[in-house]
């Protein structure tokens, strides 16, 4: 999901609803327009109107009078991994609570992958992701815990995508379980180091059995000397430090955001750092949702990510995290799909993706529909038909 191919032009006509997210262009906050056309040039959006004042193109894809969305922005996932977690998912069914310690599991086998396998593994995942409609995708390291193998993750990971983050400090490696503080200097030296000049992000798991506020700050500051743009996994088992601590290090994103107070959601809405909600690991983890009402009605931004991982979220369906947060989280269809798309953009700083406008990106998702709310009322029916990513159609 790095650099796009370059086409011909494409007329995209007989769209029956567009949703661009650019007000200006429609109506509603979703700037909707009907009976529409987009112009698609050097894999670019290079016209949107009205169907019939379209211009010509050296191709044609009529789309029949369904719906047309910007393609996902997935700003939360981890796909360099070996292995999987399905017992301890069936326990977790069982009654079992989720612990981050499963981590460790992962890291095992992780490690003891070859590069190849890694490879094949994180191609699959992106494949599965595009013919979702996912045409974005951050992707962290974390399963790796070693200088070597931290770095090696993140150089798999920008073969696919140029939104790599640093995650050495998902939690303290089991060689360093009597010595976490030396595992913070490990991840605030020699593995920065190998591992900054592979990365956009830096991000920590800041929770009670991975790493504490103070551990935290030291790790995302040394990130931000050396040039990385903080990111937080905050607040996702329990109350905690991370939301308060991403905001007042301006990181662009504080993920999980399930456990807030007033306070938490009072410095999401008065900051530039998007509320990421990861709906799919309250699914997996069978937890209570974040309150996405509640963050939106502040004026706080919020995103939607899938938290792709073996262990708390095995989803890389965007259009399944749409359908859980309109019905559990209270967010309405017009919400979730913004979220899904824009807010993505603004948790990962992007202003050439997610929406539907000339001079964008053209990322666009073709939906066996005639509208998006269908993402959440039709939910886990296959619904993408058509994904272009950078005017090339990947699905
Ligand atoms: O975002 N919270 C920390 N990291 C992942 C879980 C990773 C795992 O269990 O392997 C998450 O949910
Ligand atoms: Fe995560």
């Amino acid at each position: 999901m790095s650099a796009p191919g370059s086409t011909g032009s494409i007329l995209i006509t007989g769209i029956g609803s567009l949703v661009t997210n650019e007000p200006a262009l429609g109506t509603g906050p979703l700037g909707i327009l009907h009976d529409a056309a987009v112009v698609v040039a050097d894999g670019r959006i290079a016209w949107v109107g009205p169907a019939d004042t379209a211009p010509d193109a050296d191709t044609r894809h009529d789309a029949q009078g369904r719906v047309v969305i910007p393609g996902f922005v997935d700003s939360h996932a981890h796909l360099v991994f070996a292995g999987d977690r399905t017992a301890e998912f069936a326990a977790r069914m069982a009654g079992q609570a989720y612990a981050a310690g499963g981590i460790r599991t992962t890291v095992a086998a992780t490690r003891a992958a070859s590069d190849a396998e890694l490879a094949a593994n994180l191609d699959r995942l992106v494949d599965e992701a595009a013919r979702q409609g996912t045409t974005v995708l951050e992707c962290k390291s974390g399963y790796g815990l070693t200088v070597d193998d931290e770095a090696r993750a993140l150089r798999l990971a920008s073969a696919v995508t140029d939104e790599v983050t640093y995650l050495g400090a998902h939690v303290v490696a089991p060689e360093y379980a009597d010595d976490p503080a030396g595992y913070v200097d490990l991840v605030t030296g020699p593995m920065l180091d190998a591992c900054a000049p592979h990365a956009r992000w830096v991000d920590v798991f800041c929770e009670r059995g991975a790493f504490d506020g103070d551990q935290a700050r030291a790790i995302l500051t040394a990130g931000k000397k050396r040039g990385l743009v903080p990111r937080v996994h905050a607040n996702q088992l329990r109350h905690g430090p991370g939301v308060q601590l991403a905001v007042e290090l301006g990181a662009a994103s504080a993920d999980h955001c399930t456990h807030l107070d007033a306070a938490d959601v009072a410095a999401l809405a008065s900051s530039d750092t998007v509320a990421t909600l990861l709906p799919g690991a309250e699914f997996s983890t069978r937890a209570a949702y974040p309150d996405a009402r509640r963050l939106i009605d502040a004026g706080a931004t919020v995103a939607l990510s899938t938290d792709c991982n073996p262990g708390s979220s095995f989803t890389t369906s965007m259009p399944f995290c749409i359908a859980i947060a309109v019905r559990e989280m209270g967010m309405t269809p017009d919400e979730a799909v913004w979220s899904a798309t824009a807010g993505g953009a603004a948790a990962l700083r992007r202003t050439d993706v997610g929406r539907i406008v000339p001079g964008v990106r053209a990322d666009l998702v073709e939906l066996d529909a005639p509208s998006h709310v269908h993402l959440a009322y039709r939910p886990g029916v296959p619904l993408v038909r058509t994904v272009w990513r950078g005017g090339a159609a990947v699905a």
